[in-house]
């Protein structure tokens, strides 16, 4: 486990090099400083994620009281795992993509992200303890077919 944000920070430089996001304004040259997972859950709740998001493997948290057309489960498996760029961009810039997890539970009748920019009240502290708190919640789903472990 002590590799795991040695292979994340590759992970995400490798994907911020090889983005095809390449002028002035990519995440190139972004290296994300560590947050604490333990603020990061007090501060998910502080900012209210909490109406709208329950956190896989995450228990004890206030119950989402937003309508469940706006409530998502964060973590647990997904096609393509999140690097902490993808999370911070999900945080701080939500209309930059939609969650496929998302679509596929409303069935496709998504215009846009519900969620409510928070970049004036939310600390840069903040963010960091939130994206360190939820990125080892998402695990990458097992593929259909493992290659070299039959008989
Ligand atoms: C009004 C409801 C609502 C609130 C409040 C809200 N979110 Fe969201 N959030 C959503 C919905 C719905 C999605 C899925 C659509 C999308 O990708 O933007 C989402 C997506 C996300 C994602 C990307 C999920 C993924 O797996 O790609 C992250 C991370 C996230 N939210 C974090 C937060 C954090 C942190 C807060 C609090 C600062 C917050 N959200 C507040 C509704 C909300």
């Amino acid at each position: 486990m002590k590799t795991y944000p040695v292979v994340s920070f590759a992970l995400l430089a490798f994907g911020l090099v090889a983005g095809c996001d390449s002028g002035s304004k990519s995440g190139r040259g972004f290296k994300f400083p560590e947050g604490d997972a333990a603020r990061g859950r007090a501060a998910f709740v502080e900012l209210k994620c909490v109406k709208c998001h329950r956190v896989d493997g995450v228990d004890g948290l206030p119950a989402p009281t937003e309508s469940p057309d706006k409530v998502l489960t964060l973590g647990g498996e997904v096609v393509r795992l999140r690097t902490y760029g993808d999370l911070v961009t999900a945080v701080i810039h939500p209309s930059a993509g939609i969650s496929e997890k998302y679509i596929a539970e409303q069935r496709g009748a998504v215009k846009k992200s519900p969620m409510e920019p928070v970049n004036d009240s939310m600390t840069v502290a903040q963010m960091l303890d939130i994206v360190t708190f939820l990125h080892p919640r998402y695990k990458k789903l097992a593929p259909l077919y493992e290659f070299g472990t039959g008989p």
